[in-house]
């Protein structure tokens, strides 16, 4: 007699069981990718217009990511800052030459980790001035996200992020994104030790700084002895087009925070300081156990050249614009979209009035028709696929994108 069958519980059902509740995944599982495509445990093939909340930049299963990978993964995984291996030496000199204005880095493993960093390292830096406690305010702005570490979501000025975390540390104030009289008049106190702002919101919106507000926040910061503090996190590596996002706005900052796109998928994050802040931090001053772990930092040494490269710059520049084209298109035909807005491949549709609030819905309606995709709060879709995304996959996302809006307005 066959032993009776043990009843299976879905692999869905074990993350409702298991998991810390903090997560509301979409009801599918993720089994395997290939280039901008990914399929789910029941072979349904997918569009991924979201790249793992703009990580995969490279796509999944690269090449020469995974060669990489296997190479260093067959001699040497892990050693701890207590030794040397060359990936991370080599991953640090490339980020400081890529730079053009970083003289250190600190390598580390995310991104809340590399602001938590750039944090105590402005609280530092100010403090090595002789400047008391009460005069190392961070400037930062609503809308914004720089990480769920305490300092990080204070830093993050969305009560959302805050309630129930309090006391949250102090030192941190809030000003509204590109009102560059606000932050004029916040100076005035005399008290601000650094200005820390995404180039590109991304979490807040998908909102770009506004021309012209990054040089004067340069300004203001030079003419009141303030670091200049950028998160490029999700929009650098490439993603806007440059590089680094920064470039485009034609400032040179202080410290500079990278993550995400960095490692392509593989978890790895670095701070870039700059002149007035490499020597700051001295032996003992900070530190983390798996921080340029020899696997990430051989990885994110051949991201950064890939994703530097004029071949994957030209295709964020080419494919922003038919992406921009199609959503303007879709906007006009349907109604849907108030707004297209942001840089390179990291660009958001706002809803319109009617629709303020669903993008969840919209995201469900997507995956249905098989395309991932990402809303940036309940009022917009952001898109941020793969950065060597092809004209096929493009297209083929954009036809499912079509059909799951008319579902949508169907429903
Ligand atoms: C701009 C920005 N900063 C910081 C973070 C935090 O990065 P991590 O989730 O790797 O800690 C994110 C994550 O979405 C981000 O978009």
């Amino acid at each position: 007699m066959q032993p009776a069958q043990e009843s299976v519980p879905s692999l869905i059902d074990l993350g409702k069981q298991y998991w810390l509740p903090v997560y509301k995944p979409r009801e599918l599982v993720l089994d395997r990718g290939k280039g901008a495509r990914v399929w789910d445990t029941h072979e349904r093939e997918y569009i991924d217009f979201g790249a793992g909340i703009a990580v995969n930049a490279l796509g999944h299963q690269d090449p020469d990511l995974l060669a990489a990978l296997t190479a260093q993964a067959s001699k040497l995984w892990h050693s701890s800052n207590v030794f040397y291996t060359e990936p991370p030496l080599r991953l640090a000199q490339e980020l400081v030459d890529a730079s053009g204005f970083a003289e250190r880095v600190f390598l580390c493993n995310s991104g809340a980790e590399a602001n938590e960093a750039a944090i105590k390292l402005v609280r530092k830096w100010a403090a090595t001035q002789g400047r008391p406690p009460e005069r190392r305010v961070v400037i930062t702005f609503r809308g914004s996200f720089h990480g769920r570490t305490l300092a990080t979501v204070t830093a993050t000025a969305q009560p959302k992020y805050q309630e129930g975390y309090e006391p949250l540390p102090g030192g941190f104030r809030y000003l509204d994104f590109n009102d560059a009289s606000a932050l004029e008049n916040a100076f005035s106190a005399g008290d601000v030790a650094a200005v820390l702002l995404e180039p590109v919101q991304g979490e807040g919106g998908v909102v770009p700084v506004a021309p012209a507000f990054l040089r004067r926040v340069r300004e203001l910061c030079d003419a009141h002895d303030a670091l200049l503090v950028l998160d490029e996190i999700q929009c650098g590596m490439g993603r806007t087009g440059t590089l680094f996002a920064h470039v485009q706005d034609g400032v040179v900052p202080d410290i500079v925070t990278l993550a995400k796109a960095l490692g392509c998928g593989f978890p790895v994050g670095a701070m870039l300081a700059g002149p007035k802040v490499a020597q700051v931090m001295q032996f003992g001053a900070h530190g983390t156990t798996f921080g340029g772990n020899p696997l990430a930092a051989a990885v994110a040494r051949v991201a950064l050249r890939k994703l530097g490269s004029t071949e994957i710059l030209a295709n964020v520049w080419r494919q922003s614009t038919r992406l921009r084209e199609a959503l303007q298109s879709i906007a006009t035909e349907s109604a849907l979209f108030a707004e297209v807005r942001g840089r390179g491949l990291m660009l958001g549709a706002v809803l319109t009035e009617s629709h303020k609030g669903k993008a969840s819905e919209i995201l469900d309606m997507a995956a249905t028709h098989g395309l991932l995709l990402l809303q940036a709060g309940p009022d917009v879709l952001r898109f941020v696929p793969p950065l060597n995304i092809t004209d096929e996959e493009l297209d083929e996302g954009l036809a499912r994108l079509r059909i799951a809006l008319r579902a949508f307005i169907a429903r």
